[in-house]
Parts: C-alpha cells; structure tokens; sequence
C-alpha cells in the first residue's frame, strides 16, 4: 500500500484527488491549516471524511512542514494548498507569494533533507500564461503572468523544475487549466453562476452581479484533472505537463448554458458595463454587470494543448462544457431543494 500526503486537502481538488487515492488503495494523510473551525464539509460530500488522516500543516510556516514530513512516511506529496483566488491576490500579494512562491520551495527543500525518494506534484496553472503568447498554449509556451497569483505560481513551477534539475527529485508540475465541479469554492466565476441562478430558479430575485463577460477560459471537470496528477506522478521520468479540454467558452456562454439546464430562455441587452440578462419566462433580470468584480489586470484568452498529456500519459478529459455546466447547476438546484 502506498502512502500519500495532500496539502490543501480541504479544498476542491484535494477532497476529489483524496477519493481518487482511496480507491486506488493508498493511505491518504492531508495538510489542514489551523482556523477556529476546520472546514472538512467537501470530505464530508465525497463520503471520506473518516477515511483520511489530517494534520495541521501551513505553507507559510516552515518547522511545520519540517515536522510533518518527517511524521508521515510518504510515498507521493501533492502540493494543492494555495492562496488560490486571483482575485484577491491584489489585495494579499505578500501573503499570496508567500503561500503560493516561498510555500513550494519550503516543501521542496525539506522533502531533498527527510526524504528524496517521494514524488512530488507541484499544482501550476494556466494563469502564468496571462497575457498569452501563443495560441493555444502548451508546456513550452512563454509564461507571462498577470497577476500577484499568477507570478507567485511562476515561481513555484520554476523551482520545482530546478529541484529536479540540482538534485534529482521526481519533482512534476502540472500546468491545470480551469477546472471546475459542485465543490468549486463559490467566489469562482462558475460556481458564483450556477449557485446564483439556481437561487433564483427557487424562487429569487437578486440578480448575479459579474464583472469581465468577454474573458475565455478552458474549463475541464476537477475530477478528471486530478486523475492526470496521479498519472504524472506513476511516471518513471518526472516531467511538466499541460492538462486542458482544447475547448474556450466565454463568460456569457458559460452562464447561458447553466441557465438554460434550469429552463430559463435568456434575453441579453446593452454592453460592457450596461450589459444585463433577462429570463423571458418570468421576466426576471438574472444578471447585471458590477465593475466591482473586473480585475486591475486581465487574463482574457486561454485555451490549452495537452497533447503531451494524451501521448505520455493516456489522459483525456471526459466532461464538456455543456455537461460541466449542467452538473453544477443541477448540483446547487438540488442542494438548495
Ligand atoms: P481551493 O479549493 O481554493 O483549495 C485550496 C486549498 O489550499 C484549501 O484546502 C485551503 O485550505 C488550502 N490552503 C490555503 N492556504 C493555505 C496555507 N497557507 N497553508 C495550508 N493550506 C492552505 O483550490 P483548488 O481549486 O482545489 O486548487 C488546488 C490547487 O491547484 C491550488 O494550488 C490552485 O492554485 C491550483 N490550480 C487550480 C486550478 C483550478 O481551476 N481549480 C487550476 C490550476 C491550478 P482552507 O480549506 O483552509 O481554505
Ligand atoms: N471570480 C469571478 N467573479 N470572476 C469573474 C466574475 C466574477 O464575478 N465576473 C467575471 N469574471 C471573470 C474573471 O475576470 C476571470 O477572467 C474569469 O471570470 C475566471 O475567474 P475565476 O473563476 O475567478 O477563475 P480564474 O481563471 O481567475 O482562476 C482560476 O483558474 C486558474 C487557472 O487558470 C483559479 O482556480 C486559479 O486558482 C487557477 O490557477
């Protein structure tokens, strides 16, 4: 039996990458961070909670990390844990680089003293991409981040290539494109859509209020990408890879086809801070553009290659964006029932 350790274990993709592990027999430990109340509600849905051992464990801290490395006999260390929201990483971009940049080589740096013999998987993303170069973007595409996150996370991938470069780490980072599921924490665009139409599907009347309508991304379902981090890690070469669907879909879009698995028949009007949606079935205004929620810096475009995924390690991603769409907001219309 393997033995695994998941930081960031209590947020989406920690709790799917943990059943993942289960069922493939490992004995799963994960990093919690000490707050006043620990949130395990994510474990809880998945059906694991009891099945996982936590230990209290905090990026920024490095005798922390030190002594829980040195607890737990790990075969495989996944980073997940991040300050993961980009849009606040203007308002804590100190605390940002210090979780998302100093965090990862605090991890790697303790695993080459107490145990050079565990893989490590570095959770990198598609926001390094920023301001893109390159059409759809792959592994050697040129990194131009744009955001206090976005050049954190740049550090974090880089040092982990160093890592296993100076010292022969089975270190891998996987460059995730969006990836979302019912357990995206509800600040991220998707989730804020899905759980704010289906309030209003119940019965409602405030508005989702979003901000960049025109921004793209690629968005692929968590539980398929955390399959790819594990198949990173069985690798005999530890190596970067991109996972991504290929497919780009906007704001507006994405909203529209969460509305349309609710029954609603969407009229749009107006433009950029103007723009507003409206359900012709029961004459309700459904969105409403809030300038609050545009960003300093925009990452308008991004659209993956994981052609390298496919070839070297057989991943494909097996959820549209329609399907994706529907999941999510059947999942928040359910739950509020
Ligand atoms: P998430 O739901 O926000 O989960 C982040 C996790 O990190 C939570 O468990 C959180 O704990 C923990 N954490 C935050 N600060 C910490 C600290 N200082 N010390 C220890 N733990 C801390 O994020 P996710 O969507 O699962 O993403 C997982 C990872 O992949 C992140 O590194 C993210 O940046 C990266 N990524 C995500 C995507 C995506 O589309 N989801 C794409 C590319 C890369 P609490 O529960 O206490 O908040
Ligand atoms: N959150 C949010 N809220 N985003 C909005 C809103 C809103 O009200 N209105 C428009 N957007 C736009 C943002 O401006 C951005 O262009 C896009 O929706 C996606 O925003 P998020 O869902 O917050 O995700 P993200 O792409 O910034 O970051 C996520 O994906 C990254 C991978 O590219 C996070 O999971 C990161 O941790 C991850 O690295």
């Amino acid at each position: 039996m393997k033995t695994a350790f998941i930081t960031g274990i209590t947020g989406q993709d920690g709790a799917y990458l943990a059943k993942l592990l289960l069922e493939k027999g490992y004995e799963v430990h994960g990093g919690v961070r000490r707050i006043s109340q620990p949130e395990t509600v994510r474990l809880e849905l998945l059906g694991i909670a009891d099945q996982v051992t936590l230990h209290e464990f905090d990026l920024t801290e490095q005798n922390n990390i030190f002594r829980t490395i040195q607890a737990v006999e790990m075969d495989e260390f996944y980073n997940l844990a991040a300050q993961s929201f980009v849009g606040a990483s203007w308002d804590l971009p100190v605390y940002t680089a210090d979780a998302d940049a100093m965090g990862v080589v605090r991890i790697l740096d303790t695993l080459r003293t107490l145990r050079p013999e565990a893989r490590f998987y570095q959770a990198s993303t598609s926001e390094m991409f920023g301001l893109v170069q390159e059409v759809p973007q792959k592994e050697t595409t040129r990194l131009y981040p744009r955001s206090p996150y976005g050049v954190a996370k740049v550090y974090g991938h880089y040092i982990t290539m160093n890592y296993r470069e100076s010292f022969g780490l089975h270190a891998s980072s996987g460059i995730l494109f969006n990836h979302e599921s019912p357990l995206r924490g509800k600040e991220f665009v998707t989730r804020k859509i899905t759980l704010g139409l289906a309030q209003l599907a119940r019965g409602g009347d405030a508005p989702v209020e979003l901000g960049n309508m025109d921004a793209r991304r690629d968005w692929g379902f968590a539980g398929d990408y955390v399959e790819g981090m594990w198949r990173m890690l069985q690798q005999d070469d530890a190596d970067d890879y991109v996972l991504a669907t290929g497919v780009t879909t906007t704001i507006r879009d994405f909203f529209t086809f969460a509305a349309e698995e609710l029954g609603m028949d969407l009229e749009w009007t107006g433009e950029a801070e103007g723009e507003t949606a409206t359900d012709r079935k029961t004459g309700k205004l459904v969105m409403k553009v809030n300038p609050k929620f545009y960003r300093p810096a925009e990452v308008d475009l991004l659209i993956g290659d994981a052609s390298k995924a496919r070839t070297q390690l057989g991943w494909e991603p097996k959820v549209d964006i329609r399907s994706l769409a529907s999941m999510m907001a059947k999942s928040d219309f359910d739950a509020l029932g």
